[in-house]
């Protein structure tokens, strides 16, 4: 058995992780490579990333090493899929030089079939496939209920508090990923060691923008052999989910300590201002807002959004960050107003209930325009 390099142009690679996976191994090796023989336009390699399995799936692939071009092994101690797979990334990167990485488990539990769909997609433009079991026509039909429920909550967990609405199969380990998108992954902000680098993953794609599309899959049960799946993974879902949310709500976190900050300054000045030097409160207020609205635009420049690539001039963001301030204080305003004059509601709670909702505007409309990440 061979893979065609005919015409290619392409360079996929399949990373399958393995970990005793001797009844498995081969056969999804050799459906692979029989659907390298449609592609013509690309060149298929396979990558095995073995963690010192105890049965024979080392000697099975260093056996089909001997007749096969293209497939490679790399073995390491077991430390959990996700570390497995950040080696087997790095390895197909830089040594194999994809240009496409396919994520695929080796117990036959995902149809090679479905190669051409995802390869198609890619080609249309798309930067992440995602073979996924909770869009319309996908499904688990070997599953119980209770493992489909634990299943379902897990992806509801990962996509509302890790940021990821839209992905409905956060937590599926079949997709095609371009690596255009692996090769400035954080690997080390992926600290999980174990299945939830499948969710870290799809949320840092996803953050940055990636586009995702996601296709139906069956997910069937394995062919031979048990899940690897541990309890200690399952804790580690869930202890990642916070992080995962933190680092979502990063940029927003930063921004309201520096609002915070400012809200100080904007009094501080305000009362040496008014107690030792004899401004007005007339004017006072007009220094001390500037004074607030200057810190705060520099300390977002520098710090919140630091590291965003705005493609703007410095000025016309210093101007359209105070065009935003003075809309969000009529907002404040307004919603003030609204709630105190309509509602009857207590009037410190009404401005709260303005500062809040105005502070959210202020966010979304600075961080989406103003420091608009243009990478
Ligand atoms: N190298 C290595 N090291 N491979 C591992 C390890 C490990 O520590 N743990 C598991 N694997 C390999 C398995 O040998 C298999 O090829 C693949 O990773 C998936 O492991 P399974 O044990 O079959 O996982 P599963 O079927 O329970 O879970 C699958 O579905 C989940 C969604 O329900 C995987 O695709 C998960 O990634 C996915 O989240
Ligand atoms: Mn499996």
């Amino acid at each position: 058995m061979d893979i065609d390099s005919k015409t290619a142009n392409q360079k996929i690679c399949f990373v399958l992780p393995t970990y005793n996976e001797e009844e498995n191994i081969e056969n999804i090796i050799e459906l692979i490579i029989q659907e390298s023989h449609n592609q013509s336009k690309s060149v298929f390699s396979i990558l095995v990333v073995d963690d010192n399995s105890s049965d024979q799936t080392q000697d099975i692939v260093e056996r089909v090493i001997d007749s096969a071009n293209n497939v490679y092994l790399i073995s390491g101690q077991k430390k959990g899929l996700g570390d497995a797979y950040k080696r087997g990334f790095v390895f197909a990167l830089d040594s194999l030089e994809a240009d496409v990485i396919f994520q695929m488990d080796a117990d036959g539990q995902h149809d090679t079939a479905l190669i051409p769909q995802f390869l198609n997609a890619i080609e249309e433009g798309r930067d992440v496939v995602i073979g996924s079991r909770y869009v319309a026509g996908g499904s688990m039909p070997d599953f119980s209920m209770f493992r489909l429920l634990i299943s379902k909550i897990g992806n509801l967990l990962v996509r509302y508090i890790g940021g990821a609405i839209h992905i409905k199969d956060c937590t599926s380990g079949y997709r095609a990923i371009k690596t255009s998108y692996l090769k400035d992954l954080n690997f080390g902000y992926l600290s999980t060691r174990g299945y939830s680098f499948q969710s870290s993953l799809i949320c840092d794609l996803a953050w940055r923008g990636a586009d995702i599309l996601e296709i139906p899959i069956a997910f069937t049960s394995r062919k031979g052999g048990d899940s690897k799946l541990s309890f200690r993974d399952q804790i580690e879902f869930l202890l990642n989910i916070p992080k995962l949310g933190f680092r979502n709500m990063e940029d927003f976190i930063k921004y309201s300590l520096v609002g915070f900050l400012g809200v100080g300054v904007n009094l501080g000045v305000y009362t040496i201002l008014t107690r030792y030097f004899n401004f007005s409160e007339i004017v006072a207020p007009l220094v001390s807002i500037e004074c607030a609205l200057i810190l705060n635009f520099f300390l977002h420049n520098f710090w919140t959004f630091g590291n965003r690539s705005t493609q703007s001039r410095i000025r016309v963001r210093f101007l359209k960050f105070h065009l935003v301030s003075g809309f969000a204080a009529v907002i404040n305003y307004l919603v003030f107003l609204s709630l105190f004059l309509i509602f009857g509601l207590y009037d410190i709670l009404a401005n709260l209930t303005g500062i809040a909702v105005a502070a959210v505007f202020n966010y979304l409309i600075n961080s989406n325009w103003t420091w608009k990440n243009n990478k």
